[in-house]
């Protein structure tokens, strides 16, 4: 049923952090019909033209674009910042969202969801992880390498009602057990992300090298004895082989970390090995092979 014969058009979205994967999102929205504003810094222009290449077809769309801190109320947000710079992205945004309004953190790492449940409890903060693989040729020009599936979930148990009518509006999927999908994306993310961004090398690489891959094993360990005393189940071993089959399939890539070190940028460190050395340190558990990693990667910083 159309707009004109009665149905309400589609909510409204605003954008956090118009990168690559918020690019892409921005796009497939447009695309579905969906209203999008992307969320500027201060003095970015009022609107902003994105493209995006998937194989022969292009995508094309102009966005209204605003700082964080003018226009009016935001219905529904997609947060797609690194972890370690929403905090400072979104607490200015806050203001503008009324309670039980959906924010989706679709990002790497873990933590950023406690901070913003424990500010702003009356919101439904989502989580989702994706595997699209999506590089920027420019600025605005982004190109979608790799077609891949987007799950979504509650970041706590009584936000996950409203997943499934937030994944339909924007085509993810719902999933019961985002918590233990996000862990092992996690997991990855800690075996590959700090070892390319120490060794400056590309995600295969660390396949050829055995003592990268004895610290991988080691790291994958230590999270699956994390994520076993958080009530998950996790087997380090299978979660190893997850970490080094996406090094295969994402052979030719830079990590994002590795990117992020020599662009001379902070990284996501705290919110990947960080997070897990914090949780383990309430657990009463050692991992100092992501001790380690942390505090490798903050001397980069
Ligand atoms: O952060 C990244 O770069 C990606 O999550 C991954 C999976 C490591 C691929 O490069």
């Amino acid at each position: 049923m159309s707009a004109a014969s009665g149905s309400l058009p589609p909510a409204a979205w605003h954008v956090l952090g118009a990168g690559a994967i918020g690019g892409l999102w921005s796009l497939r929205l447009a695309a579905r019909g969906i209203d999008v504003t992307l969320i500027g810094r201060d003095g970015d222009a009022a609107s902003r033209t994105l493209s995006l290449e998937d194989g022969d077809t292009r995508l094309t769309h102009t966005f209204p674009q605003h700082s964080a801190t003018a226009g009016g109320e935001v219905a529904r947000l997609l947060v797609t910042t690194k972890s370690h710079v929403t905090r400072d992205a979104l607490t200015p945004l806050l203001p503008r969202l009324a309670t039980a309004t959906p924010v989706v953190l679709l990002q790497n790492g873990m933590g950023v969801e406690d901070w913003l449940c424990a500010t702003r409890p009356d919101l439904c903060v989502l989580c989702a992880i994706t595997t699209d693989g999506v590089f920027r040729r420019d600025r605005d020009s982004l190109v979608l390498a790799g077609r891949g599936d987007t799950v979504i979930g509650g970041a706590r148990p009584g936000n996950d009602a409203h997943a499934e009518r937030i994944a339909l509006e924007l085509g993810m999927m719902a999933v019961p057990d985002i918590t233990a999908r996000r862990w092992q994306k996690l997991a990855i993310n800690c075996a590959i992300n700090p070892l390319t961004a120490l060794y400056r090398c590309r995600n295969g690489d660390l396949l050829a090298k055995p003592e990268a891959l004895a610290i991988m094993r080691a790291l994958c360990s230590e999270v699956a004895a994390v994520m076993t005393a958080e009530g998950l189940a996790a087997d380090g071993d299978a979660l190893f082989r997850l970490a080094a089959a996406t090094a295969q399939k994402t052979a030719a890539n830079r990590s994002s970390m590795c990117a992020d070190v020599e662009a001379g940028r902070s990284t996501e460190i705290r919110f990947l090995n960080g997070y897990v050395v914090d949780r383990a340190r309430l657990h009463g558990i050692a991992v100092p092979e992501n001790e380690r990693m942390l505090a490798a990667v903050l001397t980069m910083h």
